[in-house]
């Protein structure tokens, strides 16, 4: 069947289906189903395996990844067809890097179309950033090649290629990337028992079991259903008094407020950049699309906890609030402690000696309306900003819609100004939430590589909106560099 009459296929039997079938399509009131009670018991954990690595003769660490179609068994006899890297069916190996290392990253793509696959959060070239200047083709292989240098953050990789970058994340093409920097020894990192992946997707299922991915609403594509690194109802066997979480919000809309039991405290210690100055103990984490936080759970000899996304306010009226998913409350993993553990050293007080960014560069205005930037869609063709390399400066964006979005900046690290925060506490970023009507002011740092012609993206990371054209080109030169205005021979096909 063409990849057309497969999709009316599709729409016939979603159309001829009733309630049965599929309760939780027809029953979306705004587009969000809620969160289904499957019932189900708790599974263990599945933690994504660490991608192999291996030494060329120049001694750079080499990772290959291939993205290829697989089969998926998320409900029980229920076969969902999805895509994976690394010979997983949903999902990819956690890569792992340290500050300093020459990495070669080599996907192959065995789909049917084009994909890219960027690393989100890394500070690379633009030629190695694989945006949508990148195209991976079906069959070929793609290398990107960098010296890591930048702290120790929990990052992750995803497709991103023009106008589909949505389709082909939520068919399962993600994973984490994962860089190592002297941190403090107290802090868990045994990867996998104490530091723990948690990546939460949300998906609905259509009758013939693939993912539903039509039902949308103006905020994007939620699911009634959570996956855990692709468990449904996960539980983590814990053996240790601290367990570190790195959680990431790889969903294409949905945002979650991570807590723990009845908003009982834990404790944060990094964002999206890296670690805190200082751990903060709070009773929730708001995740937006693409946003990641590392926390810190204490448990007892066989006391169950549980991870749970609770309600949180958008600060988008009602209906909006309740289509961005962000009114849901549900479990996310129970965490099952042994009746015996090993005492974990406490957090230490100083997590990273980072200096913060100074004040002070050039301002950039940002306004969002309806999956506009500055009143204009994506152009692939188009420079949208020039950005002197390594600077640092402020980036505002305005969100004068309705409707919540989110900024990444790829290539940079940022801190958002909070009047009330000291520089010397402030989190490090690349994507934050912008609620309608604020506005968001933050340091932005791109990084030391230039490349007068590629350009690196900056847009909403609410994946419909990304797709709709929400998303801007800059380029980050040298002193001397003479930036491309428009970049030639791109075809929009
Ligand atoms: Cu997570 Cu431009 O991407
Ligand atoms: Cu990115
Ligand atoms: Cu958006």
């Amino acid at each position: 069947m063409s990849p057309l009459s497969r999709r009316r296929f599709l729409g016939a039997t979603l159309a001829a289906a009733g309630a049965v079938a599929v309760s939780s399509v027809a029953g979306c009131a705004n587009g969000n189903p809620g969160i289904r009670d499957l019932g189900a018991s708790p599974r263990p954990l599945a933690i994504p395996p660490l991608a192999p690595s291996t030494r060329d003769a120049a001694g750079r660490r080499v990772v290959e990844l291939v993205a290829a179609p697989g089969t998926s068994s998320f409900l029980p006899g229920v076969a969902t067809p999805t895509w994976g890297y690394g010979g997983l069916p949903f999902g990819g190996p956690t890569v792992r890097v340290a500050r300093g290392d020459d990495v070669v990253l080599r996907v192959t793509n065995r789909l049917a179309g084009t994909t890219t696959t960027h690393w989100h959060g890394a500070s690379v070239p633009a030629r190695a950033d694989g945006g949508p200047h990148q195209p991976i083709a079906p069959g070929a292989t793609w290398e990107a090649s960098w010296r890591v240098d930048q702290p120790a953050a929990t990052l992750w990789y995803h497709p991103h290629p023009h106008g589909q970058t949505e389709r082909h994340v939520l068919r399962g093409l993600f994973g984490l990337f994962l860089v190592d920097d002297d941190i403090p020894a107290a802090l868990p990192s045994d990867y996998g028992v104490d530091d723990v992946p948690l990546v939460l997707t949300d998906r609905s299922f259509a009758p013939d079991g693939s993912f539903d991915e039509q039902h949308r609403n103006s905020v994007g594509l939620l699911g009634d259903t959570v996956l855990v690194n692709g468990t449904i109802a996960p539980y983590l066997d814990v053996t240790t008094t601290r367990v570190r979480l790195r959680v990431l919000n790889a969903s294409s809309a949905r945002s979650y407020r991570v807590a723990v039991d009845d908003e009982a405290p834990l404790t944060l210690v990094g964002t999206d950049g890296g670690l805190l100055p200082a751990p903060r103990t709070v009773t929730g984490v708001v995740l937006t699309p693409g946003e990641r936080a590392e926390v810190v759970v204490d448990v007892a000899p066989g006391r169950r906890r549980v991870l749970r996304s609770l309600s949180h306010d958008l600060g988008a009226v009602n209906g909006v609030t309740r289509a961005a998913g962000a009114d849901d409350s549900f479990d996310l993993l129970e965490l099952r402690p042994a009746a015996r553990l090993t005492t974990s050293p406490p957090v230490p007080a100083r997590l990273s000696r980072e200096t913060p960014l100074a004040e002070g560069g050039r301002t950039r205005r940002f306004v969002l309306s309806n999956n506009r930037i500055n009143g204009r869609a994506m152009d692939m063709s188009r420079i949208d900003e020039v950005v002197p390399a390594a600077a640092t400066e402020i980036w505002e964006f305005t969100n004068r819609h309705t409707l919540p979005h989110n900024m990444h900046v790829h290539d940079a690290r940022m801190q958002v100004l909070e009047p009330d925060v000291p520089a010397g506490e402030r989190a490090w970023k690349d994507t934050v939430a912008v609620p309608p009507s604020t506005t968001v002011r933050a340091l932005v740092r791109v990084g030391p590589h230039t490349d007068p012609e590629v350009p690196y993206m900056l847009h909403c990371h609410l994946l419909r909106h990304e797709d709709d054209g929400m998303m801007l080109q800059f380029l980050v030169v040298g002193a001397g560099q003479r930036a491309a205005t428009t970049i030639a021979g791109h075809d929009h096909g």
